[in-house]
């Protein structure tokens, strides 16, 4: 862990302050950092319709994406779970899309720290060269 993983974490403890969790009451936050250096937050944010639920890792995203950043280094997540809080099968899938090689930084409100590559987290997953093997254009991705 390097000081600048280290801040994320803490951005992550930060923004899952701010969950909208009334129903699970199970608070998560991440903190994304792009290539840039700027840090995008987000918590998960329930809803009456439970399905409709957001997690902080598609906030995070969704923030990013809003501000102007495609390309990102790494993500922490925090919740506090009895070891480090792995991101779900969802959230894997939106990290992929944006980079096989994002360490994802998964910690918890103890300490405990473990990180892996998104790669790791979802072989064989499901990408945009399946829809167009020859590559997707910047123009084409720009929709
Ligand atoms: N949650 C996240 O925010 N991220 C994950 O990767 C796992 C689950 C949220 C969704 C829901 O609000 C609560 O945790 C319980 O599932």
């Amino acid at each position: 862990m390097n000081a600048e993983w280290r801040r994320l974490v803490e951005a992550a403890k930060e923004a899952r302050e701010r969950a909208y969790a009334p129903y699970s009451r199970f608070k998560v936050g991440a903190a994304l950092l792009g290539a840039s250096g700027r840090i995008y937050t987000g918590c998960n944010v329930e809803n009456a319709s439970y399905g409709a639920t957001w997690c902080a890792e598609r906030t995070a995203v969704g923030a990013a994406i809003a501000g102007g950043e495609r390309s990102f280094t790494a993500i922490a997540v925090v919740a506090d779970t009895g070891g480090p809080c792995a991101p779900c099968g969802i959230c894997r899938q939106v990290l992929a899309e944006f980079g096989q090689e994002i360490a994802v930084i998964m910690a918890n409100l103890r300490g405990d720290v473990e990180v892996r590559r998104v790669r790791e987290l979802l072989p064989f997953g499901f990408g945009k060269e399946a829809l167009a093997p020859e590559g997707v254009s910047e123009r084409d991705a720009d929709g």
